[in-house]
C-alpha cells in the first residue's frame, strides 16, 4: 500500500510524530519489560572477549553511532573507533582480532557504509549491523542484524529512523554491560525503565511543537546558526545543525559546547542564534558557563533543557525550549525532537522543498 501523508503537510513532520510510537515498537524486541531485562537476539560469538568496537556509518546515522560511543564506554567500558563510512576504509584501519564492526544505516544501501561493511568482512571482523530496511544487502550481509523497526521513512532528512537507532544501541550497550558483569541486575532494571520513559517523554517534547512553530521566525532569517551540547548531546548538536542544513538551507554547525572557545565563538554577534542544549545533570553548570560567554557577546541563546535547568539559566535567553526531566542515556532521544521540529518549522518558514531537499538523495548508493 502507498504510504499516505494522511493529516500531516510533510512526510517527515508525519514521521517526527510518529517516533513515540516506533520507537516503543523497536524497545520491544530489545526489551523484556515484564522481567525488567534486555533481550538482545542470539549472538553466536562471545561478546564479551570482544575488546573494541568499529563503528560507521554516514549522515544521521552517524551522528547516532557517535552518541553510542559515549555509551559503549561509559556503561560497557568497551573502546569504540568510529568513522565516516567514505573516511574508514582509505585510511587503512587498524581492525582488532576478534573485533566487532557495527554498521548503522537507515536504507541499508549507503554505498560507502555497504563497501566498508564488505572490507570489515574481508578482515574477519564479526558484523553487526543497525538497519530500518529488513530486505537492505546490509542486512543481510550483516552476520548480526539489529533491525530498527521505524517503518519506512520517505522524508529525505532521517528524523525516526535516529531515535529508533538509539534505541537499538542503547539496548546493545546496556546488553554488553550486563554480559561483561558491569551492570547488576539492578542496574539493568533501572536502565530497562528508563527507556521504557522513552516513547512518553518523546510525547511530551513534541507537545511544544506549536511554540517551535512561533520560535521559527526568530531563526527563519539567520544566515548562520551555532548548536551547542556537551557529552552525549554534543552529536545531538551536530545532528540539529544536519537538519537545519539540509532542509532550510541555513549554514548551521554543531559544537562541542567547551570547545566552541577554540573558534566558533569569534563568528558570535547578535545575528548568530545559538541553540544550547544542556538538560540539568552533571555537565549543565559547564555548558551554561559556554552559553553565558556567548551571551556576553551579544549572541542570541535558545536554550533547550528541562524546568529546572530554564529556571537556573533561562533569564537573558532569546527563548526556552522546555524538555521534560529524563535520565541522562534517554535525553538524546528526547533532545532529538525539539531539534528536528525547530528546523522543520524553519524549513516551511522559508518555504523550501521539505520532504526533498535540493541536492540531497534519501540514500546514496554511489561512493
Ligand atoms: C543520506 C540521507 C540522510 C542519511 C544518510 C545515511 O545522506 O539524506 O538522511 O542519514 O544518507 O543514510 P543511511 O541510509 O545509511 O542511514
Amino acid at each position: 500500500a502507498a504510504i499516505e501523508k494522511g493529516d500531516y503537510r510533510h512526510f517527515m513532520q508525519k514521521e517526527i510524530f510518529e517516533q513515540p510510537t516506533v520507537v516503543a515498537q523497536t524497545l520491544r524486541s530489545y526489551l523484556r519489560p515484564g522481567e525488567q531485562r534486555v533481550a538482545l537476539p542470539q549472538m553466536d560469538f562471545d561478546i564479551t572477549a570482544i575488546n573494541r568496537i568499529t563503528l560507521v556509518a554516514c549522515g544521521t546515522s552517524y551522528y547516532a553511532g557517535l552518541v553510542a560511543k559515549y555509551w559503549f564506554e561509559q556503561f560497557a567500558r568497551v573502546p569504540v573507533d568510529i568513522d565516516f563510512a567514505s573516511e574508514f576504509r582509505y585510511r587503512e584501519p587498524i581492525l582488532p582480532e576478534g573485533g566487532l564492526a557495527l554498521f548503522i544505516s537507515q536504507s541499508g544501501e549507503t554505498a560507502d557504509t555497504l563497501a566498508a561493511l564488505r572490507h570489515c568482512r574481508e578482515q574477519g571482523q564479526t558484523i553487526a549491523a543497525v538497519v530500518n530496511v529488513p530486505t537492505s544487502s546490509m542486512a543481510r550481509e550483516a552476520d548480526l542484524l539489529l533491525p530498527t523497526h521505524a517503518g519506512p521513512e520517505i522524508g529525505v532528512a532521517s528524523t525516526k529512523a535516529f531515535t529508533c537507532q538509539l534505541a537499538v544501541l542503547a539496548a546493545l550497550a546496556a546488553h554488553f554491560a550486563v554480559k561483561k558483569g558491569l551492570m547488576d541486575r539492578e542496574e539493568e532494571a533501572e536502565v530497562v525503565e528508563h527507556l521504557l520513559e522513552a516513547p512518553a517523554c518523546l510525547n511530551a517534547a513534541l507537545d511544544h511543537d506549536e511554540e517551535i512553530k512561533e520560535m521559527a521566525h526568530l531563526i527563519a532569517p539567520a544566515r548562520d546558526v551555532l548548536y551547542l551540547g556537551r557529552g552525549a548531546d554534543f552529536p545531538l548538536a551536530l545532528e540539529g545543525a544536519l537538519k537545519l542544513k539540509e532542509i532550510s538551507y541555513i549554514h548551521a554547525e554543531g559544537y562541542a559546547s567547551g570547545e566552541m572557545k577554540h573558534g566558533p565563538i569569534a563568528l558570535i554577534d547578535d545575528k548568530v542564534p545559538v541553540i544550547t542544549l544542556a538538560p540539568s545533570g552533571p555537565l549543565f553548570e559547564k555548558t551554561v558557563s559556554n552559553m553565558q560567554e556567548v551571551q556576553a557577546r551579544g549572541g542570541q541563546v535558545v536554550l533547550i533543557s528541562d524546568r529546572k535547568g530554564i529556571e537556573a539559566a533561562g533569564e537573558g535567553c532569546m527563548a526556552t525550549i522546555e524538555m521534560p526531566k529524563v535520565h541522562p542515556l534517554i535525553a538524546p532521544l528526547v533532545y532529538a525532537v525539539p531539534v528536528q521540529l525547530l528546523a522543520y518549522h524553519v524549513a516551511v518558514a522559508k518555504g523550501t522543498d521539505v520532504d526533498q531537499p535540493r541536492n540531497l538523495a534519501k540514500s546514496v548508493t554511489v561512493e
